[in-house]
């Protein structure tokens, strides 16, 4: 017999074992309502198959890796390969070594890199790269920016009560209060706000931080520039997180596609080809302490990790960005994104609620505010509760999709762009008819 929302058997088990072994059932990160939550059989592409033998149009894609979409055969090819060859070797290897060198190759700021397990270890880690160039603690993030899990990315990542800048809210119960003194808050496209800051504290700084591209809102004109020129101004390093847009908005990343080259930067995801892997980037003279042969010399940096440079992460990684390398990849992505953007924005003109679709064609989502969208205190203006309702309703329809954020791919076709807005007309329409209203958003 059938579970809630047609489920089979097999999946309600499956969803049981989940209460049963997981902490409410889930991996963390996304999650849908319990009553539409199902599980994975297997994807191919955009599409992925639960075990009630229901189809998704993915626009989650594993949180941003697969850019490729699902089982891309030339992944599958590189990674089948590798497995014969032995899966970790904590040594140097061919495919890490290429893909190091293919990275330095595209990201502006990256003469050496130095590998590890995810996002949140690569942002981690430059931040102590920064440190120890500057011999300075503190950091400086922008509100609603995220970075990953450690404890000073949890910082006014989604706070529900922001405070007066530059204090910091912490996002997390078990951060260390200590931490509070380390990091200072600022708003996302307000350069004055920011400068003022920055002069403040530039001689405790160490490293200014940003998502350039922050969640779905792009930077304003200017704003990354100004930012380079303040940095620059104060001697404060700046990092670019690009664990999201590296290899996504150009391949060359943000820094391509804004035309600001940070000092350090973070990439992670679609460099791993759907594996553990991310890196930090920067010069070489920045990235000497990494290297043993600083041991000793009072600024070494320590970094370790068991699966730092993985071989079968690293041919996902060189599967994947050979194939974004071909003529006319990122214009094929960026032709269905802006597609789907003007169809979803066409629908809700016509559904006539107060909403907006914010983000680049790579990555972009609705919000329920008809404000302009510049920062996080923007974004929680626009209103959550029906974000989250119509993310279910998406489901129901069969597409799946981050309460806020849609990635896009080299995959997605038009057909799927079809049902996708066939879907959203038939969510938007049962959707309650209100004005917009304050609340949490994330
Ligand atoms: C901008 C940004 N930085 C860092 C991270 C953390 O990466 P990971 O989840 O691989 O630790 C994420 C994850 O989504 C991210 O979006």
């Amino acid at each position: 017999m059938a579970g809630p929302a047609g489920r089979s058997p097999d999946e309600e088990a499956l969803l049981q074992k989940a209460m049963r072994v997981l902490p409410g059932g889930v991996l963390g990160g996304y999650y849908a309502p319990q009553e539409f939550a199902f599980v994975v059989r297997e994807a191919h592409g955009p599409r992925l198959h639960d075990f009630s033998g229901r189809e998704y149009i993915d626009y989650i894609l594993g949180s941003g890796p697969l850019v490729l979409g699902h089982a891309h055969p030339a992944v599958v090819a590189a990674v089948e390969a590798q497995l014969r060859k032995g899966t970790t070797y904590f040594q140097l290897s061919e495919p890490t070594l290429s893909l190091a060198e293919e990275i330095c190759r595209a990201v502006p700021c990256a003469e050496q890199v130095r590998f590890c397990g995810s996002g949140s270890e690569a942002t981690f880690f430059a931040l102590r790269v920064a440190r120890t160039a500057r011999q300075r603690d503190k950091i400086l993030k922008f509100e609603g920016g995220y970075h990953g899990a450690h404890d000073y990315s949890m910082m006014s990542s989604a706070p529900r009560s922001p405070k007066a800048f530059p204090a910091p809210v912490p996002d997390s119960s078990g951060i260390p209060q200590v931490l509070e003194d380390q990091v200072l808050i600022a708003p996302y496209n307000d350069l004055a706000t920011v400068e003022g800051i920055v002069a403040t504290h530039a001689d405790e700084l160490a490293a200014v931080i940003i998502e350039p591209f922050q969640r779905l809102i792009p930077p304003q004109p200017g704003f990354l520039q100004g930012l380079r020129e303040i940095t620059r101004r104060h001697g404060i390093l700046l990092v670019f997180d690009e664990v999201v847009t590296g290899f996504r908005l150009a391949y060359g990343g943000a820094q391509q596609y804004y035309g600001v080259v940070p000092d350090i930067a973070c990439v992670g995801k679609i460099v791993g080809g759907g594996f553990p892997l991310a890196a930090v980037c920067a010069s070489a003279e920045l990235m000497r302490p990494f290297d043993p042969g600083q041991d000793g010399k009072g600024d070494f940096i320590s970094q370790s990790g068991t699966l730092n440079g993985n071989p079968i992460a690293a041919v996902a990684g060189l599967a994947t960005l050979a194939e974004l390398r071909k003529p006319g990849a990122y214009e094929t992505i960026f032709a269905t994104g802006k597609r789907l953007m003007a169809g979803m924005g066409e629908l809700l003109q016509k559904s006539g609620l107060p909403a907006q679709v914010v983000g680049e064609p790579v990555v972009f989502d609705v919000l329920f505010t008809d404000q302009p969208v510049v920062d996080y205190r923007s974004v929680q203006k626009a209103d959550g509760a029906l974000a989250k309702t119509f993310t279910t309703e998406l489901i129901k329809r069969g597409v799946v999709k981050n309460t806020q954020k849609m990635y896009m791919s080299l995959v997605h076709g038009a057909d799927d762009v079809a049902k996708t807005l066939e879907a959203y007309e038939d969510a938007l329409k049962v959707l309650p008819r209100k004005k917009a209203r304050d609340g949490g958003s994330r």
